[in-house]
């Protein structure tokens, strides 16, 4: 059968780099060869105890079902107070939208927040589901290069300055950033918000990788402004990737429109993953015990790297990545990536993920994994590299 049309060009979005290099581990592994996993953004721990008890419970007790599109009241209420006992700020449980993971909440702010034909401002490098999903909506992309002048982050200068050029509708901003690690400062992430307001842009606050900063403080956008749309997700911090689960706070004009794109959208995030994300609050101890390990391999990365050769990237504030120059050994990162999995079984994600223009002399290493792994990572890159 042919088709009169292929597939959409809205679909045409790029591959991510990270899904092929893992790819090739795995091919690896399946060969009977060591790898280590420096590739991907997960927690190499399983949820904590209290969520999976809490879910043991849930599967005992029967039932599963759609729950409000919204999430469970239960939950909502539990992260209302959390940004009370957290950042010491008084949200409406009415604000927040549980979603399914932070991926959910993006698409349902960009649907909710622009137009087809909207310009959305992002620092170059960035997360790649951002330009992915925007370019998928039919919402212009603009990226914004960053550089260790302005600590990988978008300052209200360079926002003024693209919206001259061509006026812009919205700003994502991520802290701590994926990939550089780069937390704002609570006054530069203020003086952002100010600036897109001033220019009537809607401003939407990354703060996934939340909880886990070991330099600064990570200032919520709600602290600056009730109109900021702000996502999170308990991917990170609370080690529950597979899990789906997320949230976002909303300003009061959006919580309709976020809610009746998602009835439509996925009816409502898994009820299972929201009973099990209520104990996630109550499960500090063991996760400050996994953030202490990433601590302990944020240490051994930043003493270690420098001299095998990777000696320029930003000290890493928050989240679990190092974003490092491969200058001195390649031009091509994607190519240096390959050779590095197949020559030393180390994995790591090529920068073009992040960044198209310049990604091509970056690397990315993600130290979730465990801390011999990272040191035996280091060992065979050294060696590899000598
Ligand atoms: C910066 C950033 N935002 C969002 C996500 C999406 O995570 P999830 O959909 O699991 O919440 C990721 C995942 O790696 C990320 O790095």
């Amino acid at each position: 059968m042919t088709y009169k049309k292929g597939p959409s060009g809205r679909s045409a979005v790029e591959p991510f780099l990270v899904m092929e290099v893992m790819r090739a581990a795995i091919d690896r592994e399946a060969a009977g060869g060591r790898v280590i996993h420096m590739e991907v953004g997960q927690p190499g721990a399983a949820a904590p105890q209290p969520v999976l008890e809490a879910a043991r419970a849930a599967l005992d007790h029967g039932r599963i079902g759609y729950t409000e599109s919204l999430g469970l009241r239960s939950l909502r209420n539990r992260i209302a107070r959390h940004y009370g006992e957290t950042y010491g700020i008084d949200v409406p449980a009415e604000r927040i939208a549980v979603t399914t993971g932070s991926s959910a909440g993006f698409n349902l702010a960009f649907l909710a927040a622009f137009d087809h034909g909207d310009r959305i401002a992002l620092a170059a490098p960035g997360y790649p589901a951002y330009r992915n999903l925007l370019h998928a909506l039919g919402i212009e992309v603009v990226e914004i290069p960053v550089s260790a002048e302005t600590r990988y982050v978008l300052t209200p200068d360079l926002l003024r300055e693209a919206h001259a050029r061509m006026p812009l509708a919205g700003v994502l901003v991520a802290s701590p950033a994926n990939p550089s690690g780069t937390v704002m400062r609570p006054a530069a992430l203020a003086g952002l918000i100010e600036a897109a307001h001033e220019l009537g842009l809607r401003f939407i606050s990354d703060e996934i990788y939340h909880g886990l900063v070991y330099d600064g403080i990570a200032e919520t956008a709600l602290a600056t402004s009730p109109e900021a749309i702000v996502v999170n997700s308990f991917s990170k911090y609370y080690c529950m990737t597979g899990w789906r689960i997320g949230w976002m706070v909303l300003p009061e004009s959006m919580v309709r429109p976020v809610e009746r794109i998602a009835q439509n959208l996925y009816i409502s995030p898994p009820e299972i993953s929201q009973i099990a994300a209520i104990a996630a609050f109550d499960s500090r101890p063991e996760l400050e015990a996994i953030k202490s390990s990433y601590a302990e391999n944020r240490r051994i990365l930043l003493d270690r790297l420098p001299p095998i050769g990777f000696d320029e990237f930003h000290p890493v504030d928050g989240a679990f990545y190092v974003y490092a120059s491969v200058r001195r050994f390649a031009n091509d990162s994607v190519d240096f990536a390959r050779r590095m999995l197949a020559e030393a079984g180390v994995a790591a994600t090529p920068g073009l993920d992040f960044d198209r223009a310049n990604g091509h002399g970056w690397i990315r290493f993600s130290f979730a994994g465990t801390t011999p792994d990272m040191v035996e990572a280091m060992e065979r890159l050294a060696d590899w590299l000598r």
